[in-house]
């Protein structure tokens, strides 16, 4: 809990409330906020019951359960786990003889803005036969897949086979470096890696197969024995005898029938890494049954699906957004979806509202950063402006991976959502499973900064550093109170520091240490995020440990002595990343800190991905220190806002530093 704000300013009040329209709290799953209360009540008083009734009614289960909650081995809680099920059998399969089964599982555009659509019928035979192929190819139930894929239907098609035959996927976003990759295979210990030979965002060709090779010839990965590459694109790329196969031609000799194998509701879905405190990605394990519930449940309370919903959730599937809200909610509800390969601003900026309007997307859910961009571009070019396409489709607007800013609320609220959609600023994380603070769309009156209240089942609290419940009003830390079905279950392979980072001893060791401050409104008790209380950023909607940008600085050893890094805010990816840096030789200046700078940003880039480099880069003599050596990192973040030092410099060491790492480059 290092760094934690106790005294969050709660001076920022926003009056404006969006009361949810009558038409759409007619019809919604959870009408009105006597129901949301009712909901909630139930949950709590008795929570073990809520869900067992859920759980059955949700989700389809070889072998019913016949304990909900167990918790004797706090805080490693087991949900439904004498039950037995098969994830892709309940996104998939269920559907099968129902009028479902010939309907539009996945609209896909890609990049270059080609339409594909496949129904659940077709998918199911897609993911058996994927599913047959990981089996030939000697992968067993419990063993671990990373999955390296662009944003396609044959990324969703790899998880749901990987989930199909009871193996445990691992997906690493396609901005990932081979460094990187190459510690995720080894970390979850793979035996396979499903990828493409290039991946194709904005009109690039990006290749992905070459970073594989790179990463398997780093070493320590000797555990994966089968690569299967997709030919995304016609560029040819090396392949390995023995090792690597084109995945088409192994489709080609295996059979569209693949019976799924049932697992215990505990059994690993998937390990998605996600940074943390310290310079090593945690990689957060989820479970297939508590996992796969809420999922489903979130799907109707949040997004409140209808049948002829047309659902766009713009995340990747690298992400865990992309995991719930791409590959398994919306197929586990039936859903049509749309899934786009491609970026927001290519061939234009008014790619997202085309696509909406040619779709007619009826839910969008997408981050701040994206929205933020799109405002800066439509407001230079109204050729890209919301207002050129007929957005009338869509019904509901969400938001997620940051705090969304009022001004931005308003664009989204009144551009794209024609002052008729409530929007649903989503508050979780990869760790939560799915949302677990959010406004419920016929339901909760909306705030615009607000992730507003907790979903049932969800006992959400702010408290101070010693687990005490804070008043409204007061800003501190928030925790959850009681597990819930799709809670992170551990860190794979370091249960250590899954305890010590999420139920600390501190807080009593049985309360969910989210990791960010929050503060609830007076007057509604409504909750606001007010931003990560440890050493983790978020750029852009990303996740990005400091400690992980150190570690990567520091490991270019010819040149670099000291680093720290720090965030600022930026108005339009949320956080920037400022490294301050002290070489190993002379401080430079002008010109060539330009250039030094520039080697340590495309040096991050490879460690880490381009995501993790750093905006600015300062270099100074030495870093602000105690007398007993620890970096003042809170000094840092102050000059790297470019405001003046008011914090009492007394204990440092050498303040004269301050001066010097106060003038950016
Ligand atoms: O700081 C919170 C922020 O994103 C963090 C979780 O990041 P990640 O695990 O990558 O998952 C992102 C997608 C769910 C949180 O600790 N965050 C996420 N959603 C919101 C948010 N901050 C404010 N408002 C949100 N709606």
């Amino acid at each position: 809990m290092s760094g934690s704000q106790s005294s969050i300013e709660s001076t920022l009040v926003e009056n404006r409330v969006f009361e949810p329209a009558a038409e759409m709290a007619a019809g919604a799953a959870v009408s009105g906020m006597a129901a949301y209360e009712a909901l909630y009540k139930e949950a709590e008083t008795d929570l073990e019951g809520f869900w067992r009734k859920r759980a059955k009614e949700n989700l389809v289960w070889s072998k019913p359960f016949t304990r909900v909650l167990d918790e004797s081995n706090a805080p490693f809680y087991k949900w439904f786990d004498d039950g037995e099920l098969n994830a892709s059998a309940n996104c998939l399969d269920r559907h099968m003889g129902t009028p479902t089964e010939n309907k539009t599982a996945i609209i896909f555009e890609s990049d270059d803005g080609q339409v594909t659509k496949v129904t659940y019928k077709e998918l199911l035979s897609r993911v058996a036969r994927f599913a047959n192929v990981l089996k030939t190819q000697g992968v067993k139930r419990g063993d671990r897949v990373i999955i390296y894929m662009p944003m396609t239907i044959e990324g969703v098609v790899a998880m749901q086979a990987c989930a199909r035959i009871g193996a445990t996927h691992s997906v690493v976003f396609g901005g990932f470096s081979a460094k990187a990759l190459q510690e995720r295979i080894i970390d979850v210990g793979a035996v396979a890696v499903l990828t493409a030979n290039y991946q194709m965002r904005g009109g690039k060709e990006l290749p992905l197969k070459s970073i594989v090779d790179e990463a398997m010839a780093m070493g320590g990965c000797e555990a994966v024995t089968s690569i299967v590459v997709y030919q995304r694109t016609p560029t040819d790329v090396n392949m390995v005898a023995g090792r690597d196969h084109f995945m088409d031609a192994l489709l080609a000799s295996e059979s569209d029938v693949c019976p799924p194998e049932m697992v215990d509701a505990e059994h690993p879905l998937f390990v998605l890494y996600t940074s943390g405190s310290t310079g090593k990605p945690k990689g957060v394990q989820h479970a297939t049954g508590g996992y796969l519930l809420w999922a489903r449940m979130t799907m109707n309370w949040t997004f409140d699906l209808k049948d002829n919903d047309v659902f766009w959730c713009t995340a990747d599937i690298g992400w865990i957004t992309g995991h719930t809200y791409v590959a398994y909610g919306p197929l586990a509800a039936g859903a049509t979806q749309i899934v786009f390969e491609g970026v927001p601003t290519f061939p234009n900026a008014g790619r997202f509202w085309q696509m909406i309007d040619r779709h007619k997307c009826t839910i969008f859910y997408t981050a701040p950063t994206a929205i933020r961009s799109l405002i800066k571009a439509a407001e230079s070019d109204a050729a890209v402006h919301p207002k050129q396409s007929d957005l009338s489709s869509l019904r509901i607007l969400g938001s997620v991976g940051e705090p969304i800013n009022p001004e931005a609320w308003m664009w989204y609220h009144r551009h794209v959502g024609g002052e008729r959609c409530p929007i649903v600023d989503t508050f979780w994380q990869t760790e939560t499973g799915g949302h677990v603070i959010t406004p419920l769309p016929g339901a909760t009156p909306l705030v615009p900064g607000s992730c507003t209240l907790p979903l049932p089942g969800i006992m959400a609290s702010i408290v101070d550093e010693s687990g005490q419940d804070m008043p409204n009003g007061d800003g501190g830390i928030l925790v959850i109170k009681r597990p819930w079905p799709s809670m992170i279950r551990t860190i794979w392979g370091d249960p250590e520091r899954f305890k010590k980072s999420y139920f600390p001893d501190e807080l009593g060791g049985t309360m969910y240490l989210a990791g960010d401050g929050a503060v609830r409104s007076k007057d509604r008790g409504y909750f606001r995020i007010t931003g990560r209380i440890d050493d983790v950023l978020n750029v852009s909607g990303h996740r990005m440990g400091t400690m992980e940008i150190e570690s990567a600085l520091v490991a270019k050893t010819d040149l670099v002595a000291e680093a720290a890094v720090v965030g600022r805010p930026d108005d339009v990816t949320g956080e920037a990343i400022v490294a301050f840096v002290v070489l190993k030789g002379a401080r430079p200046e002008g010109d060539e800190a330009k250039r030094i700078a520039k080697v340590l940003r495309d040096w991050v880039g490879t460690e880490i991905g381009p995501i993790a480099k750093p905006k600015e880069v300062r270099f100074g003599d030495n870093l602000p220190k105690t007398r007993s050596g620890k970096i003042m990192r809170r000094l840092l973040r102050t000059l790297a806002q470019g405001e003046t030092i008011t914090q009492d410099t007394s204990t440092l060491e050498n303040p004269a530093i301050l001066e010097q790492l106060a003038k950016a480059l």
